[in-house]
């Protein structure tokens, strides 16, 4: 049984407190749908449709991420070390990791792989192999998107210290996520910061954010690497 075994039934209530609440209102939702929008606007940005690509989330949790972008690509699937995080997810394929260094897929089986908030949980020691595992999976021309809690972030530091799902965390500055994608072999193709905001302002000052996304001081951040053809 992994640790996200154990926290999965009562996992939404555990990543409760105030002031993520105070970041969110009520609902986890805002945070999955400002990632699904930064996946979509890199696509946009390359000048690709996503309609025909294969997509794999690892560490894909309860899958909310997977089912806000499933109408977006062509084939959408999801693994994670703990059966009991993925129950409740349907229509979607997934896979459980027997082992937390090996994705039960082949080589080169996906276009887009997104690793959202996992490698957190990953001891140091382990994250370059767990890149080079994700690597192996992206087709080459390929994409691996790690959304990461930025640790410069101070709110975001004091979320993670109070929350009980984070017990185990040791945050990944931005530059050492760049370092461990480029040590497997992929190319720095963006990196943006978000959720400056909280959701109430968000809805206002929404574009703002995007002029604030190379500051390195949002709440998370994403960096797009790009598998060699
Ligand atoms: C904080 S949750 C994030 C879940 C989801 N990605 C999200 O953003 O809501 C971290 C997830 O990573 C999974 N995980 C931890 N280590 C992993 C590994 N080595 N490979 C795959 N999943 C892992 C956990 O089981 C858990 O479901």
């Amino acid at each position: 049984m992994t640790p996200f075994d154990r926290l999965s039934p009562s996992y939404d209530e555990l990543l409760r407190d105030p002031i993520r609440e105070r970041f969110t209102g009520h609902e986890s939702a805002f945070f999955h749908r400002r990632k699904a929008d930064l996946i979509r606007r890199f696509f946009r940005r390359q000048r690709q449709a996503s309609s025909s690509l294969r997509y794999l989330d690892v560490g894909c949790g309860k899958g909310e991420l997977l089912q806000l972008l499933q109408s977006d690509f062509k084939e959408t699937a999801g693994c994670d070390v703990s059966s009991g995080m993925m129950k409740e997810i349907s229509g979607i394929e997934t896979r459980v990791q027997e082992d937390r260094l090996q994705i039960p897929f082949g080589d080169a089986e996906f276009d887009l792989v997104t690793a959202v908030c996992v490698y957190h949980h990953v001891p140091p020691p382990r994250r370059a192999a767990l890149t080079r595992e994700v690597t192996r999976v992206v087709r080459p021309g390929g994409i691996f998107c790690m959304i990461e809690h930025n640790p410069f972030n101070p709110v975001t530091r004091l979320i993670v210290s109070r929350t009980p799902v984070d017990a185990d965390a040791i945050l990944l500055p931005a530059a050492e996520a760049r370092q461990l994608t480029a040590y497997a072999g992929l190319a720095s193709l963006e990196q943006d910061y978000f959720l400056y905001f909280p959701q109430t302002i968000y809805r206002y000052l929404g574009p703002m954010e995007a002029l604030l996304s190379k500051v390195p001081l949002g709440g998370q951040y994403a960096l797009f690497s790009g598998k060699h053809r």
